[in-house]
């Protein structure tokens, strides 16, 4: 048993579109990613991934699910083998409830964390002894309390100074965390000497890289452990282990720029802050935030390079923003950073201005506004030109219509005229030119002549059924179908087996209209699929210009079933008794031909 908080925990660390790039490549359509759906043929993409949800959804099939389904459906794993799959990308360790499977480790991240935190407790010794580190805290106004809540250290101005807590200075974790530097002549010294050290935890509150300040005027001011197994910048913020609560309790969480603004905000009682590590805001860092707190406050300083942090803030928040969520940018005064205002002006004047943060929405329209004033005819065009490529990446539908109804009100223009201008059609899931689509509405779907949404999860239509159909419209088709590889599993599956022997054998000529075919099996077990499957297809017909398409598709698909099914015996045999070599190299191919079979797919569409 694998417990259901590592399952969330797994979950948060993992990004969707992350896990289905490699097999599948998505295309960006506004706040989310498209695809043609790999679960049933098809040629426009109608298989959409939405980074905020951590979701994927057909709106062809109904098919859907989370990261982990998505690996169970693709690669026909079981959930166990997809839970590890997804561990082990993440660099986690499955723990076991029970014990009864074989445990997956992962040693060396082990082996990293474990030599992370004696490097830790290390330099927070260190520091006690150091009296010019601590005058520096000191002076900075930082205390030991919070100097202790933050594990804040001192690395000692010495080439191998850690050498003193691992005699295996040699070894390899130490120089795979980032500890150690290894020379040419292979010799190895310590990352940080002389530096304040300030230790970077992972939402498990491990501690995975270190930041370290220069005592004086030195260069870099902050050097960073590199990214490493455990640590990779654009995911991880600083102080989120320490500002959970107090995020919970304030309802909000701060976003600042430096390792020092954090500290300095816990000291004048803001402890609900948190730092990017010298990057720009993520949507990784907004899904992570936002897990906690339903409003982020996005701190930047009052320069032009403020500013410009802002809008590349805006930029990646737009596709995390959700209608229950708040995002605010809170701009400081010229020269001042979180930690010098909130030291020259006090914490009840920093809540006021954060409290006031002027609302992601709002600072959005007064971008645009100064960028593209409305005062003339093309100020007003440029002004709905420069707001596509942002309004149509907000993902929160109700912020985003709030949004388009300002820019049309901006623009002199009505509503309908900005969506159009857009491409923001309600009937399509995204701008129908984003999807590579043409436009309106999507070519066809089965028995659903508008292409309403589906209701929850539909069956997917299996590829034996779209045949079928297609065959009823072209009966011509019926002598390219390798009737072996159809499954004849379902109604649908065994009335075109009988049409394809039907016509093999003479039976039915292949020029034979829809009501001949219907007529030719009126008495028979297929009579009634048959004449429901032609009623279908009076009122949705595929057009014409689609049908080899479709065709083609489907029997790629009928192709894919039939490798899914080996797969699924094979598979299951793995479990009951094990495979030969044989069959396991079997396996192994089987899964490569899928993978293949439906890139092939892919590339012919994008
Ligand atoms: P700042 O230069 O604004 O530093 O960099 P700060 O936080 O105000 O630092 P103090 O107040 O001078 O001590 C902001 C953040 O950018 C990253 C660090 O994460 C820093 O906290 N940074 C900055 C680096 O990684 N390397 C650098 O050389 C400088
Ligand atoms: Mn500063």
């Amino acid at each position: 048993m694998i417990p259901q908080s590592f399952i969330q925990d797994l979950l948060a660390r993992v990004d969707i579109v992350d896990v289905i790039e490699p097999h599948l490549p998505l295309k960006k359509g506004g706040a989310n990613y498209f695809a043609c759906c790999p679960f049933h043929g098809e040629k426009s993409p109608s298989f959409s991934v939405s980074p905020s949800k951590q979701f994927y959804h057909c709106f062809g099939c109904g098919a859907h699910g989370s990261a982990i389904g998505f690996l169970m459906e693709y690669s026909g794993l079981p959930f166990v083998e997809a839970v590890k799959e997804l561990a082990s990308r993440a660099g986690l360790q499955v723990p076991q409830e029970g014990g009864a499977s074989p445990r997956i480790e992962t040693p060396q991240n082990d082996a990293l964390i474990d030599a992370m935190s004696r490097a830790a407790h290390f330099y927070r010794e260190q520091l006690k002894q150091a009296p010019a580190a601590i005058a520096y805290l000191k002076r900075r106004g930082v205390s030991g309390e919070i100097a202790a809540r933050f594990g804040i250290g001192y690395a000692p101005d010495d080439w191998q100074g850690l050498q003193k807590t691992f005699p295996d200075y040699d070894s390899k974790p130490l120089l795979d965390a980032g500890l150690v530097i290894e020379n040419d002549a292979g010799r190895r010294y310590d990352r940080f000497r002389n530096r304040i050290i300030f230790p970077i935890q992972d939402r498990r509150g491990r501690i995975i890289a270190f930041g370290g300040r220069v005592l004086d005027g030195g260069e870099p001011k902050y050097l960073n452990s590199p990214e490493t197994p455990l640590f990779e910048k654009g995911r991880e913020l600083y102080g989120l282990t320490q500002a959970q609560k107090p995020m919970r309790d304030s309802g909000y969480v701060l976003v600042v720029e430096g390792y020092m603004d954090v500290v300095a905000l816990a000291q004048f009682g803001i402890g609900n802050a948190v730092a990017t590590l010298g990057t720009a805001t993520t949507p990784h860092h907004i899904h992570a935030l936002l897990r906690h707190s339903q409003r982020i406050v996005f701190c930047f300083d009052g320069d032009s390079a403020g500013r410009k942090a802002a809008r590349r803030g805006l930029e990646s928040a737009l596709e995390a923003l959700r209608d229950d969520v708040t995002l605010a940018f809170l701009f400081l005064p010229e020269q001042h950073d979180p930690d010098s205002f909130v030291r020259a002006e006090g914490s009840e004047a920093f809540r006021q201005a954060a409290a006031s943060a002027t609302p992601l929405a709002t600072f959005l329209l007064n971008e645009l506004t100064a960028s593209c004033p409305p005062d003339t005819a093309e100020g007003r065009a440029r002004l709905v030109h420069e707001a596509k490529p942002l309004v149509t990446r907000i993902a929160a539908p109700m912020l985003r219509l709030q949004v388009i109804k300002a820019v049309a009100g901006l623009g002199g223009f009505s509503q309908a005229e900005v969506e159009r201008a857009f491409g923001l059609d309600v009937a399509t899931p995204a701008p129908a030119a984003d999807r590579g689509e043409p436009e309106g509405r999507p070519a066809w779907r089965p028995g659903n002549a508008t292409a309403r949404p589906p209701r929850g999860r539909r069956k997917p239509p299996s590829a034996a059924a779209t045949l079928l159909r297609l065959v009823l419209q072209h009966p011509a088709l019926a002598a390219r179908l390798p009737v072996d590889l159809v499954p004849a599993t379902n109604p649908e599956g065994e009335a075109l087996v009988a049409i394809v022997d039907a016509t093999s054998t003479g039976d039915l000529p292949p020029n034979a209209g829809l009501g001949a075919l219907v007529e030719r099996f009126r008495e028979t077990a297929h009579g009634q699929v048959l004449a429901r499957c032609a009623g279908e297809l009076v009122e949705a017909e595929f057009d014409d210009d689609i049908v080899e398409t479709l065709f083609e598709d489907a029997l790629r698909k009928l192709h894919a079933d039939a490798i899914a099914r080996e797969i699924e015996e094979l598979t299951a045999r793995e479990r009951e008794a094990g495979l030969s070599p044989i069959e396991r190299r079997r396996l192994a191919a089987l899964l490569m031909e899928k993978r293949n079979l439906v890139n092939v797919g892919k590339v012919k569409d994008f």
